[in-house]
């Protein structure tokens, strides 16, 4: 049987969204993008997000519509701010881990990628199937391609490492 896998991410700027979309073509998936209630565009939005990662507040975000308890597999995918996940995606995680089967993260951003996927695991209270860190140099270089079909072999056939 095919393994229905939903792809689960939060974006500001539009990176992470152009990864999210490429792995849900190479893995036949549905796509749910986290919304925040309150718009975080602009360097307005750069500094509220940048003051509520320091104060580790819980984003308020709208209800998804896909159920993750109807997928096999939930992928994350989450930009780096300041060393972590972002915070829409800690509140996704955080309300809705009770669905979750199985999951894998992503994100995009160099530097602090080890650190956000054990905390994401640790909030999910589940190790990933695999982990995807996209740096700006992965993603401009030959080795993106080369990652993304790595990344999604692993989801499907369960080889990936935590
Ligand atoms: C407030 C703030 C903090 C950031 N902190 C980090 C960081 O710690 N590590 C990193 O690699 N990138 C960091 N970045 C860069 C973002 O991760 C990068 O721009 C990412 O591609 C944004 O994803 P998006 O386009 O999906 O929103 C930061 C950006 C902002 C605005």
């Amino acid at each position: 049987m095919p393994c229905k896998v939903l792809i689960v991410y939060y974006t500001r700027t539009g990176n992470t969204a152009k990864v999210a979309q490429e792995l849900a073509t190479e893995l036949g998936a549905d796509v749910e993008r986290v919304e925040e209630k309150r718009d975080k565009a602009g360097l307005m939005g750069a500094i509220r997000s940048g003051k509520n990662l320091f104060l580790n507040k819980l984003a308020d975000i709208e209800s998804p519509k896909k159920d993750p308890s109807q997928y096999d597999i939930v992928v994350i995918g989450t930009p780096i701010l300041l060393n972590q996940m972002s915070l829409p995606i800690r509140a996704y995680i955080t309300r809705f881990k009770h669905k979750f089967k199985s999951v894998a993260f992503f994100c995009v951003g160099g530097l602090g990628s080890k650190k956000a996927f054990k905390d994401m695991a640790y909030v999910c209270g589940k190790a990933p199937k695999a982990t995807l860190g996209m740096s700006y140099l992965t993603y401009y270089s030959g080795q993106y391609k080369k990652r993304i079909a790595e990344f999604t072999k692993s989801i499907l056939d369960g080889s990936g490492q935590p």
